[in-house]
């Protein structure tokens, strides 16, 4: 059976249509159930409704708190018996809410090689940092900002003439064929975890 998939993202949407086109081209055997997105007017949107994916859009400041909103998307996931969270550039903290049913079947991508540059704008960070090398890192998540067991990494040169956008459009590049990748892994039941480490099954 094919491991059923939520994927959650607030913005443009490049690594749910990796995703979603890995699918379509028959390289990742999932079923995409459900995007929860934050943001109405994200393309993201569009790219769900022109996939056929059903999508889950709510906007944060209608709800009393966090915890409610996500209190109705666990509802939305157990309904649709999600077994694997993927974060694709969602752009709000996650409560135990959410965590904890999912220990260990939530994953997320950031653009950095993790522990350095969590939070927002890693690729500028990195930049104004003045690092040789970054990346692109997928992990679990638990509890922390982007602070959960690494399953790989990728790393990419930062070029002595590289803008935010130029090196962006290089760790997109990497993010979209990376993401997919694991996520099969984990669909064939390949990845591991024992406490921190990751390991992944040859
Ligand atoms: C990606 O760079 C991802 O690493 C980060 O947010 C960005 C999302 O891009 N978490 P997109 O919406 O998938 O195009």
């Amino acid at each position: 059976m094919a491991l059923r998939v939520a994927v959650f993202a607030s913005g443009n949407g490049s690594n749910f249509q990796a995703i979603v086109d890995a699918v379509q081209a028959g390289k990742l055997d999932v079923t995409i159930e459900l995007l929860v997105c934050d943001k109405p007017q994200a393309p993201v949107v569009a790219r769900a409704a022109g996939a056929g994916v059903e999508a889950f859009v709510f906007k944060p400041k209608d709800y009393a708190s966090r915890e409610a909103y996500e209190q109705e998307i666990l509802a939305k996931l157990q309904e649709k018996q999600v077994e694997l969270v993927v974060l694709a550039g969602y752009m709000r903290i996650i409560t135990p809410v959410l965590v904890e049913p999912f220990a260990g079947r939530m994953i997320n991508i950031h653009p950095s090689l993790l522990p350095s540059f969590p939070g927002v704008n890693a690729i500028g960070q990195a930049l104004d940092y003045g690092v040789k090398v970054t990346g692109v890192t997928v992990h679990f998540v638990d509890g922390g900002l982007d602070s959960g067991p690494i399953i790989v990494q990728r790393a990419l040169d930062v070029l002595p003439d590289d803008t935010a956008d130029s090196l962006a459009e290089r760790i997109h590049g990497v993010e979209q064929e990376l993401y997919p990748q694991v996520i099969s892994w984990i669909a064939a039941d390949k990845v591991s975890i024992d406490g921190r480490r990751v390991t992944i099954e040859q």
